[in-house]
């Protein structure tokens, strides 16, 4: 019976020290995040909460191999930080028209049409123009080693994008329908099985939901659509 009794006290213990092991890992990992978003606040939009979770996502699948894809990087410290995390092993592609984003349209909704006709609000940021050089800068900063900025609009810089291999991590970062649809036609294939789709506009903008379940269901697809802690919308490739 004491014996019995020493066992069971026995692996209590290991458990117990076993989940304040994972809740310090935990920890340590948010506080990394933490930091990288101090480093390239001035190079993204994406507040705190949401880009922790980004970053928290993109390390949970950091064993997959293959190319992280941004579409629509503004000034790159988003991407730039997942390269911190995920690696230099692999290849970063940039997307971006470095110009803004285009004009909205119906689909897209009237939350849409009123933000893009308020060019005075402290959210405009000139409509999401950024100079290409402060993606590459980011990037710098992250000390990636294989990372291409692709200049233009993605209905024309995608179908003909020199992605080598099978994509790991794709971002959708376009905000509109026209925007996320055509990231969709054409890097969904290419992402490999296992592999994540971030989709940051899905809770933001109607056209962007939109453009996901017309997608999806174009294709009678059973992918669900999933949601981290903080509200990041994110598939992931069967
Ligand atoms: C909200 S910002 C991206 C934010 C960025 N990921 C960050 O970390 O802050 C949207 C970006 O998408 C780009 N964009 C949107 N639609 C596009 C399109 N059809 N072609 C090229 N760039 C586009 C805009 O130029 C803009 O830089």
């Amino acid at each position: 019976m004491k014996e019995q009794i020493k066992n069971i006290l026995k692996s209590f213990n290991i458990e117990l020290r076993k989940v304040y092991q994972d809740e310090i890992r935990q920890r340590d990992s948010i506080k990394e995040a933490q930091n990288l978003y101090q480093k390239y606040r001035n190079y993204t939009m994406i507040p705190e909460r949401e880009f922790i979770d980004n970053i928290e996502l993109c390390r949970n699948h950091s064993h997959i191999e293959g190319a992280v894809v941004e579409c629509g990087v503004w000034r790159g410290g988003m991407i730039a930080a997942v390269a911190e995390v995920v690696g230099n092993n692999r290849s970063y592609y940039l997307f971006d028209s470095f110009e803004g984003l285009p004009e909205v349209k119906e689909i897209d909704g009237e939350a849409a049409k009123a933000w893009q006709n308020n060019k005075n609000s402290p959210g405009y940021y000139d409509n999401c123009k950024a100079e290409e050089m402060y993606a590459r800068q980011a990037m710098q900063l992250a000390k990636a080693e294989q990372f291409v900025t692709v200049k233009g609009w993605f209905s024309e810089t995608l179908p003909k994008n020199n992605i080598a291999g099978k994509i790991a991590i794709l971002r959708l970062d376009g905000d509109w329908y026209e925007s996320t649809m055509d990231c969709l036609e054409n890097l969904y294939d290419k992402v490999i099985t296992g592999g994540i789709i971030i989709i940051d506009d899905y809770y933001m903008w109607d056209g962007c939901a939109r453009a996901v379940h017309d997608f999806l269901s174009k294709r009678k697809s059973s992918e669900r659509i999933y949601t981290s802690k903080n509200g990041v919308c994110y598939l992931l490739k069967k």
